[in-house]
C-alpha cells in the first residue's frame, strides 16, 4: 500500500491543466502509473516512487512539510506560498519543466484605459494570489488598493461589483476575452517547477533517476 517504505512520494495536481501536462510528462518518461482504488495516489511500475493525487494549492506545503519529498507544481502556485511566507526556505530543489506555461496578470473591464500602475490606486483586485498582488502593488507604488481573495470565477467579480479588477492566470486569454477583460499588467511568467525538500540518501538515488528521465524528455524537446 500507500506506506510501503522506501518509496519517494511526489505530490502532483489530481485534475486539471497542470496534471494533464504533468501526466504526459510522466509517459515521456517510460512511467506507468496504476492508480489506488480511493485515486488518492497512483504507483509507479518502473522506479519505487507513489504519486500523491492532490490540489496544486496544497503541493508547496506538502513537500515543505516532508509529507511528500517531490512535488510538480506551477511557479504561479509556488511564487505564491513563498511570497506569503508560508514555505520558510524548507523547499530547496527548484528545476523549471517548460511546460504549463502562463501569466499572472492584473485585467481591467475593456472599456477602462490604462497607462500605468498609478491608474490601479485604490482599486478591489479579485484573486486567489493575495501575496503575489500585493507585493507587486507595493513594489509598483500602487496606493489604497487590496486584494480581495476569491477561489474561483474572479472573471466576474468585476461585473458583480465586489471588485474593480481581477488578478488571474491567462495561459490562451479566453477567459478573461469571454468576460469583457483585457490585460493591464503581467506580474509573474510561470511555467512546471519540480521542487523538493531534503532527501535521505536512499530517496535521493530515486530523485535522481526520476531526474534523469525528465532530462532525457527535454533534451529530446529541445
Ligand atoms: C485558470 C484561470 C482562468 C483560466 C485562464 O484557471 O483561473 O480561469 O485558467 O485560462 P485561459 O486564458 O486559457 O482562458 P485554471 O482552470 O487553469 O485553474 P484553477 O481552476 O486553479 O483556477
Ligand atoms: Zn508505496
Ligand atoms: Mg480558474
Amino acid at each position: 500500500g500507500f506506506d510501503a517504505s522506501g518509496h519517494l512520494r511526489l505530490a502532483v495536481q489530481k485534475k486539471g491543466r497542470l496534471a494533464d501536462d504533468t501526466f504526459d510528462l510522466l509517459k515521456r518518461c517510460g512511467l506507468t502509473l496504476s492508480q489506488s482504488k480511493n485515486r488518492l495516489y497512483a504507483r509507479v511500475q518502473e522506479l519505487p516512487i507513489d504519486i500523491l493525487l492532490v490540489r496544486d494549492d496544497d503541493i508547496p506545503a506538502l513537500v515543505a512539510s516532508g509529507a511528500s519529498d517531490l512535488g510538480i507544481v506551477g511557479g504561479n502556485v509556488f511564487e505564491e506560498e513563498r511570497a506569503g511566507g508560508r514555505l520558510q526556505d524548507r523547499v530547496p530543489m527548484v528545476q523549471k519543466l517548460g511546460f504549463s506555461r502562463c501569466r499572472l496578470c492584473i485585467a481591467l473591464p475593456k472599456e477602462k484605459n490604462y497607462s500605468g500602475p498609478r491608474d490601479l490606486d485604490g482599486m478591489r483586485i479579485a484573486t486567489s494570489y493575495p501575496a503575489l498582488t500585493d507585493k507587486w502593488l507595493a513594489d509598483n507604488g500602487v496606493e489604497g488598493a487590496e486584494s480581495v481573495v476569491m477561489n474561483g470565477a474572479h472573471e466576474i467579480a468585476p461585473r458583480l461589483g465586489v471588485a474593480d479588477a481581477v488578478c488571474d492566470i491567462v495561459s490562451t486569454g479566453g477567459t478573461l476575452d469571454a468576460n469583457g477583460l483585457a490585460v493591464a499588467e503581467t506580474i509573474l511568467n510561470s511555467e512546471a517547477l519540480l521542487i523538493g525538500g531534503k532527501l535521505s540518501e536512499e530517496k535521493a538515488k530515486i530523485a535522481e533517476a526520476l531526474k534523469l528521465r525528465i532530462e532525457g524528455v527535454q533534451r529530446s524537446r529541445d
